[in-house]
């Protein structure tokens, strides 16, 4: 194979590991929120990865600060650190409540951090027996073996044989659930303070306040996955923010760096300490490439007219999908916050979100599904009204084949 010959979609199956199973076209450039395949046909972009690229893709503002890095230092271990990584820190505790980061390279890592956190301060202040872990079903934290058995869905974590122990699940909202489960026995809860895998489930008005409640009750601690939620996704810098319940630990990943891989940990000093020399670690955590580009990123999310961007393009958007039901009548509910939405499919519609995806990309967009019933939409945090428009037309045009 020379690097001139055209890469072929049939080479996944002769090549990849088939855990996968990717779309036909192959997308080779990215501007904003569209893409272009190896044809030249164009997409408009409303995944934006799995809601990670959150300023589109190749923003200037991204490629300039990876390029600045680039050219002047790659790598070093963590027996040094570097000066992205400590300018990242610093601004990750400026913009939330932590004192203290830990990076990693991706959500599941930066959760696997949080719990064994979790089950190191229950082992150093209350002993052995304090080690249970409770989730929340269908909740979604990433797929090492001990996020995936975190995570509520069987179906990700059987079959390796057994799991990590004392782990519970029991229904997202429901709080007498959740009292009948806790214990002092309890080292930690787990929960996405708006579950997106899970089917774009937003909390209840009240259930977060008694979750954090209940915790300080049994001296249990509060991780929120913000993996999905966080970097401006919902119109707050980080969902908890507009929740006004804070947690203990919160885990930051995928918008973090725009496309970039990063993860982050963030929690208080009096955590932290418990995370001694040794105790915990990662070759590329802290990379200066992935840290300056996350840096350029929270530069740019937090500033006020970006967030409130965030909150008017999910006008724009729920309407237009509005819009469309009146037309097709195909959603039950329209739900989820900032850019984080999902679209629930009605009774006739049962189990086709992936025939949707499909429809879609055939007319040149790019959807995400969270089950089969529900359709879901994480744009870029900065698409235009132009581009929201372009694919809503689009989604219309794939819903009418598929109705033929
Ligand atoms: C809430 C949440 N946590 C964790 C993860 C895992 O992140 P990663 O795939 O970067 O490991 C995801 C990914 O979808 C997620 O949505």
């Amino acid at each position: 194979m020379s690097s001139s010959e055209q890469v072929q979609r049939n080479w996944f199956e002769e090549v990849m590991v088939p855990c996968y199973s990717p779309m036909d076209m192959i997308p080779v450039r990215g501007e904003g929120s569209k893409l272009w395949d190896q044809n030249d046909q164009e997409y408009i972009d409303f995944a934006g990865g799995i809601a990670v690229s959150c300023l589109g893709h190749c923003h200037p503002i991204m490629v300039e600060a990876l390029t600045e890095q680039a050219n002047k230092l790659w790598h070093l271990s963590n027996v040094m650190t570097n000066e992205p990584a400590l300018r990242l820190a610093k601004k990750l505790t400026e913009v939330s409540f932590a004192e203290k980061v830990f990076f990693a390279n991706s959500g599941a890592e930066a959760n696997e951090a949080a719990l064994k956190l979790a089950r190191r301060w229950a082992v150093d202040v209350h002993g052995e027996d304090k080690s249970e872990i409770i989730a929340f079903n269908q909740g979604f934290h990433g797929r090492t073996f001990f996020t995936v058995t975190v995570g509520g869905q069987a179906s990700y974590s059987d079959g390796f044989g057994p799991k990590p122990g004392n782990i519970k699940h029991i229904p997202y909202n429901d709080i007498e659930a959740l009292k009948a489960t806790i214990s002092d026995k309890t080292c930690a809860i787990m929960i996405e303070p708006l579950q997106g895998e899970g089917g774009v489930i937003s909390p209840d008005p009240d259930f977060l306040q008694a979750v954090r409640d209940l915790c300080d009750q049994h001296q249990a601690l509060l991780i929120f996955d913000e993996v999905q939620t966080g970097n401006g996704r919902t119109g707050d810098f980080y969902a908890y923010q507009g929740l006004g319940v804070t947690p203990d630990i919160l885990t930051t990943a995928k918008s973090l760096g725009g496309g970039f891989p990063i993860g982050a940990m963030l929690t208080t000093t009096t955590l932290a300490q418990h995370m001694k020399v040794g105790v915990h670690g990662s070759t590329y955590g802290g990379n200066p490439l992935a840290c300056a580009v996350a840096e350029a990123v929270v530069n740019f999310i937090q500033q006020d007219e970006v967030l409130a961007g965030v909150k008017q393009r999910e006008q724009w958007l729920k309407q237009g999908l509005s819009t469309l039901n009146d037309k097709h009548h195909i959603f039950s509910d329209i739900r989820g916050k900032g850019l984080l939405i999902g679209a629930e499919l009605n009774e006739k519609w049962q189990g086709r979100s992936r025939d949707i995806l499909v429809a879609a990309g055939a007319h040149g967009l790019l959807l995400l599904v969270a089950g089969a019933n529900v359709v879901r939409f994480t744009p870029s945090l900065v698409i235009t009204q132009q581009e929201i428009e372009q694919g809503l037309e689009k989604l219309d045009q794939a819903i009418s084949s598929l109705i033929k």
